[in-house]
């Protein structure tokens, strides 16, 4: 079986970008065969940004809660905490000691960092904690650890994989055969969701859909998405369209040949939106309901994810042995 495998970090409430770009990837791979799916909560590096222990734990249950309500099937999925699994944070220091720290100071995140530091005339580092420096440390450890095939992701995390698979590829030119080499996979018409201003969604543009805001907050949000001028009547491109592009997601087969039929004879933006509030609500609406149930009984989720827990160190640990077998430790 292939293992497939992928985290979301608990730094806010998971928004239609973690859904569309992750979330809906991954739970369809789980409900195939040959696959051996592994998801979890990556609330070590989390860690990096919130720094406030009751924001942090209700940010941990919002993810768990959302994988849940959406469907995962915890017996089926190894489904966990990344920070219950301390056999990552042992292989992390491990492959810190393999990596180049010019590969690390090559990654996006830590030089998106530095390059707005120096235009605003600052030390290039002020601000960089050294966890946001090896992030991709740890992710490579969140993947060789249990031996991932493929990783569903959202464009901004290919470099990550990437980055995994050299300390991968190194690591096994210097201690033999130990890991296979991860994949990525990304959907092209999914790889960059935009956000309300048409940037890529992302919580730290603060440009986001919530998943599970409410009925009247998502209306809201869905009308505040950018369009362009074109009038009603003129046809559009719908392939060129951010409206499409999320409505595509949640509406059916039929739907989607019909909206296009509409774009090319031509709609108005606003009946745009009203449409794609319609799927939207429909397909998200007992979901909703499950996520705010969850939230109420976070000891459910507790045993949920301990249970994840538990059986993903029944796999980590073995491996690990091994590992460190290969490098010289015995015992
Ligand atoms: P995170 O928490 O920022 O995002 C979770 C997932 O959502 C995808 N995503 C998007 N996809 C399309 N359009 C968007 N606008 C959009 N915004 C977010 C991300 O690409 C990601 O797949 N470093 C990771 C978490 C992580 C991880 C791992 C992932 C830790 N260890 C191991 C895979 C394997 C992150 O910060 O994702």
């Amino acid at each position: 079986k292939k293992v497939v495998l992928t985290g979301i970090k608990a730094t806010g409430r998971p928004h239609v970008g973690n859904y569309i770009g992750a979330i809906k990837p991954a739970l369809q791979l789980a409900g195939e065969t040959g696959y051996s799916p592994y998801y979890f909560i990556a609330d070590y590096h989390s860690l990096t940004t919130v720094q406030d222990a009751g924001q942090f734990k209700d940010y941990v249950y919002g993810i768990a809660a959302s994988w849940l309500a959406l469907g995962l099937d915890p017996e089926k999925t190894t489904f966990y905490r990344q920070a219950d699994v301390p056999e990552i944070m042992e292989l992390s220091w491990i492959l810190s000691c393999l990596t180049p720290k010019g590969l690390m100071n090559r990654a996006h995140a830590y030089k998106g960092a530095v390059d707005q530091n120096l235009q605003n005339n600052l030390d290039q580092d002020a601000g960089i904690n050294i966890g946001v420096y090896s992030y991709p440390i740890l992710m490579a450890s969140d993947i060789l650890l249990f031996q991932s095939d493929i990783v569903p992701v959202g464009k901004d995390q290919i470099q990550h994989v990437e980055i995994a698979r050299d300390i991968a590829a190194h690591f096994n030119r210097v201690f033999g055969e130990t890991f296979p080499l991860p994949q990525y996979k990304v959907d092209t018409a999914t790889a960059v969701v935009p956000g309300l201003d048409g940037r890529k969604m992302s919580k730290s543009y603060n440009n986001t859909i919530p998943l599970f805001c409410e009925e009247k907050e998502l209306k809201k949000l869905i009308k505040r998405i950018v369009t362009d001028s074109t009038p009603p009547q003129e046809p559009k491109d719908p392939d060129r369209s951010s409206l499409f592009l999320i409505y595509r997601e949640f509406a059916s087969e039929n739907e989607v040949a019909q909206m296009r039929n509409s774009y090319q004879s031509g709609i108005g933006w606003g009946e745009v939106k009203q449409e794609l509030f319609q799927v939207m609500n429909k397909h998200l609406e007992q979901p909703r309901h499950r996520y705010k149930e969850l939230m109420d009984t976070p000891r459910e989720i507790d045993e949920i994810l301990r249970y994840g827990a538990e059986k993903a160190r029944h796999k980590a640990r073995p491996f690990l042995k091994e590992i460190k077998e290969k490098i010289g430790y015995s015992g």
